[in-house]
């Protein structure tokens, strides 16, 4: 592939990206809302790893509406005043947590692709009471921040659905302040199947797009980064992985609830648990651009 096939392929797959999560971020409020036995609602949140002293008097819908695949501000020496950025910050979630760690003094900005996720964090954020976080619209891949500006950058679960992830490690380098620190949230895999390697559904969904813990510190490092390590792994096994692929709704994999689909949805969902069966994990990495 030619660099102008490359770059027009990386575009199809962002709208197709975009396309997938402008339609899951309603669906999940319909879904949380009507099937209290789906994996969603506070209960995700818990699943993946927020306290619930993070989730405490957090408006519902960002509880309801997160993501991710982890949380990346868990434990971290976010201080007060600093300045935080999220790379794909969907409907606010992590924006709201780190608010509250940086204070009015600090500065939290989002930024996503996704017009629908970015009203939903800007509702979010309203209703919060927060004066100290914005939203960009924007791609990871080419960030509406200036060079050397902030003290953190933290993401949950997006970097794995960049077609482009070098630029996107180029990108933390370049935006970060010399000295600053990343922690990101986010699913790598050894030897995905090809069949699912092309499906462009699967990629939505976090699974065709992942590269693995080793590329992923490679990249970082090739990108001027340091301190590269991984801090946390949990690797998913069958169970695990059945109950998440049934907890996105088929929102990415199957069409909607209807009845004769179901179980051809159960089946696509055992044969995509099976193969990946020890094979993917959601990771926890952090790193740091070097000081002058
Ligand atoms: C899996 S969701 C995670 C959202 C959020 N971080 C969370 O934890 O709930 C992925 C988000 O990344 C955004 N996204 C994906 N690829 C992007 C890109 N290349 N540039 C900007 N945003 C992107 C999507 O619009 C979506 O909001």
């Amino acid at each position: 592939m030619n660099s102008k096939e490359k770059k027009s392929d990386a575009k199809k797959i962002r709208q197709e990206v975009e396309k997938a999560y402008a339609g899951a971020v309603s669906q999940q409020i319909r879904n949380c809302c009507v099937n209290s036995e789906k994996l969603c609602c506070p209960t995700k949140a818990k699943v993946i790893g927020y306290g619930d002293d993070e989730l405490g008097n957090l408006p519902a819908d960002s509880t309801i509406t997160t993501f991710g695949c982890g949380n990346p501000l868990a434990f971290s020496e976010v201080r007060e005043g600093e300045t935080v950025l999220d790379l794909g910050s969907g409907t606010g979630l992590d924006l709201l947590i780190a608010a509250r760690k940086v204070g009015s003094s600090g500065l939290v900005i989002g930024v996503d692709m996704t017009e629908e996720m970015i009203a939903k964090a800007k509702e979010n954020i309203r209703a919060a009471g927060l004066k100290n976080v914005e939203v960009r619209k924007g791609l990871i891949e080419d960030l509406p921040v200036e060079s050397s500006s902030v003290d953190w950058v933290i993401s949950n679960c997006v970097i794995n659905l960049s077609p482009e992830k070098e630029k996107v490690f180029s990108e933390i380098a370049r935006v970060l302040k010399p000295g600053g620190r990343m922690i990101v949230s986010d699913i790598v895999a050894e030897n995905i199947p090809e069949w699912m390697r092309e499906n462009k559904n699967l990629y939505s969904a976090c699974i065709s797009g992942v590269i693995s813990e080793k590329e992923y510190l490679s990249g970082l490092r090739k990108a001027g980064l340091e301190k590269v390590k991984v801090c946390e792994r949990l690797v998913y096994q069958l169970a695990e992985l059945e109950s998440i692929i049934k907890s996105s709704d088929g929102l990415f994999l199957f069409p909607a609830s209807e009845n004769e689909k179901e179980l051809e949805a159960n089946e696509a969902t055992r044969r995509i648990a099976r193969e990946l069966d020890g094979k993917i994990a959601s990771v926890k990495i952090s790193a740091c651009k070097p000081a002058p």
